[in-house]
Parts: structure tokens; sequence; C-alpha cells
């Protein structure tokens, strides 16, 4: 990956081997810090694909899995400051900068996929997308990953007492650290690369993550209980710099918007597919003990979360409170 230095380097435009008759080319590197193997990973790949196959191959997204480039710490300044071109991050992360994108954390906002859909494609969505401008990016598109679960490495986790005193990763959000405060436990905000080390040391016992994520990074083999609570969502921003894009053609934003767009469509319904036969493989590892959280058991854990709500008015705004609290009637 570190071979072509001299392109990193080189801005938007590099010059392919001109003998190939293939001319200027416009590069677009676009950083993950997940596998290529992950609805993340599959999306970007489609995206890369689209883009070649719209623009005649005259621009070349460049894929950099498994954070080799950036990690989540420092994706979204790399971004801001132009070092790399389009960045996904989770929305927690992309809350760091635009505090707004913490309403996509909330416990329990989503009913079940359609109601993700419909946050991305409607009032939800757009107000977030809107926020991105004033800092330097620019949004494409929203994909999924799939619905969070907790796993834990101490005990299942059923009734709410079950939490109590344990340490969970999690990814950086005032909202998620609310959620486990209420839930009495403590809270390690951790980079994604550093998540199984951390559950190995034991620094942290527990976390909650998607199906696809436990099982591409191989979270069972260091956390023994798994619970299907469905209790939030995670997914991505899209998000490129906005000099680059200014910088583009016009026809070429054209390109990479349909792009983005055939790649979302079927990036998000894939990634549904992608976790539910990743959950057939997790239990054939034999490795997790799994729990289906109850409908009783759900409406407990529903009820004591409740109060995020309230706190999340200061971070999110009564607007996208509201437009949250529509979308779980
Ligand atoms: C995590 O850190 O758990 C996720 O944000 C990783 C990812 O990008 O899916």
């Amino acid at each position: 990956v570190f071979g072509f230095s001299s392109q990193f380097n080189s801005g938007q435009r590099v010059y392919d081997d001109e003998q190939q008759g293939l001319g200027e080319q416009t590069v677009i590197r676009f950083s993950f810090v997940v596998a290529e193997n992950t609805p993340k990973g599959r999306a970007a790949q489609e995206f890369a694909r689209l883009v070649k196959l719209k623009t005649n191959d005259t621009v070349r997204v460049e894929l950099f899995p498994n954070g080799t480039l950036y990690n989540e710490n420092d994706e979204v300044a790399a971004l801001q400051r132009g070092s790399i071109q389009i960045i996904a991050p989770s929305f927690s992360n992309i809350s760091e900068v635009v505090p707004e994108w913490m309403a996509m954390d909330l416990p329990f906002a989503f009913r079940n996929d359609e109601a993700v859909k419909e946050a991305f494609q409607g009032k939800i969505g757009s107000i977030l997308m809107g926020k991105l401008e004033s800092h330097g990016m620019i949004g494409l598109g929203l994909w999924a990953n799939g619905f969070q679960q907790m796993t834990s490495n101490v005990r299942p986790l059923v009734h709410l007492e079950d939490f109590r005193n344990l340490k969970f990763r999690i990814l950086p959000s005032k909202i998620i650290e609310a959620q486990f405060r209420l839930l009495n436990a403590g809270t390690s905000p951790i980079p994604f690369n550093k998540v199984y080390r951390s559950m190995e040391s034991g620094e942290v016992d527990s976390g909650e993550n998607t199906i696809s994520n436990i099982y591409s990074r191989k979270l069972y083999q260091v956390q023994k209980y798994l619970t299907i609570s469905n209790h939030a969502y995670l997914g991505y921003g899209v998000i490129m710099n906005k000099q680059f894009w200014d910088k583009l053609s016009l026809a070429n934003q054209q390109a990479i918007t349909a792009a983005m767009q055939e790649a979302t469509v079927w990036a998000n319904q894939d990634a549904i597919s992608f976790n539910n036969k990743q959950l057939d493989d997790l239990k054939k590892t034999g490795q997790m003990d799994i729990h289906i959280l109850t409908d009783d058991e759900r409406q407990a854990w529903q009820q004591a979360l409740e109060p995020v709500y309230t706190e999340a008015r200061a971070y999110i705004g009564q607007e996208l409170l509201d437009a949250v609290n529509e979308l779980r009637q």
C-alpha cells in the first residue's frame, strides 16, 4: 500500500501510462477502517466499479480498507485537510465534528430496516447531510451496516442488572455514553483496529457492534456472550472533501452522484442479507452463547434508556429530536 507514495502527494490528478493511451485520470482515494468483505467494503467496491463504468475509466476510485491509511481517530481530520478524498465513518465518528449526527446513535430509534431506510431517505438524512458543508465536507450518501448487538465476556446480557459495573468499548458519542451510564456500566472509546486487543487483554470486557463487525474482526474469540438486541443502529456517512469536489468537472460530479445513488441502493439491501448470512457463520463457529432478547426484556431496556432522549436535545437540537420521535411512533 505504501509503495506508491509519490502518487499520494500528487493531489487529485495523476498521469497514467501515456503509451497505453489512458491519458489523464482523476484518482479518488477512499479510506475505511473495516475489511473489504463487510457491508462498507462491499459498498465501496460497488461504488468504485460504477464510477469507473460511468466515467469511461477517467475517474478511478482507489480503496484503502482495514484502516491502513487512517483510523477512526484521524480520518475525519485527514478528509478535512484534503489528505484523503472520501471516507465513510460511522455516524458516531462524524458526530465528533458535527454533533447532530449523534441523532443516529439514539437507542431504539429505529424499529426495523424500513425505519432506517426512511431516516436515510427522509428528513433526518437531509438535515444531517446539510450540516457537513460548513465543515469542508460534502455528503455523498448514507450507507447501512446493521443493528447493534450487545456482547460481553463476563456474563449474558439479558436483564438490566447484568450490565452493572461492566466496561464497554464504545464509539465516541455522548449519547452512547449516556446509554451505558443509565445501565450503570462504564465505557471507553476505542478505535476499531484496537477493539480485539482491548477485549483480549481485558481492558474492556464488553461491547456493542453489528454481526458483521463481530464476525469479520473475530470478536467471538474474545467475547463469550452475544445478545441479539437490535437496540441501536450502525451506519455510515459517505463524505468527500469539499474542495476536491468543487474542482471536479460537472460531468464527473454527475457521474459520481449517479454511481453513489446506484451503489447505495444496492449496498443498503446487501447489508441486510450480508449480516444475516454472517449470523449463520457466527453460529457455526460455536464460540458464542447467543441470547435473543424477548419482547418483555426489550421493553425493560427501552424504558431504562428513555432518559437518553431528554439528554439528547442538547446535542442534536429540537428539530432532529422531533424527527426521530416522529419516526419511532
Ligand atoms: C466500529 O468502530 O465499531 C465501527 O465504526 C467500525 C465500522 O466502521 O464499521
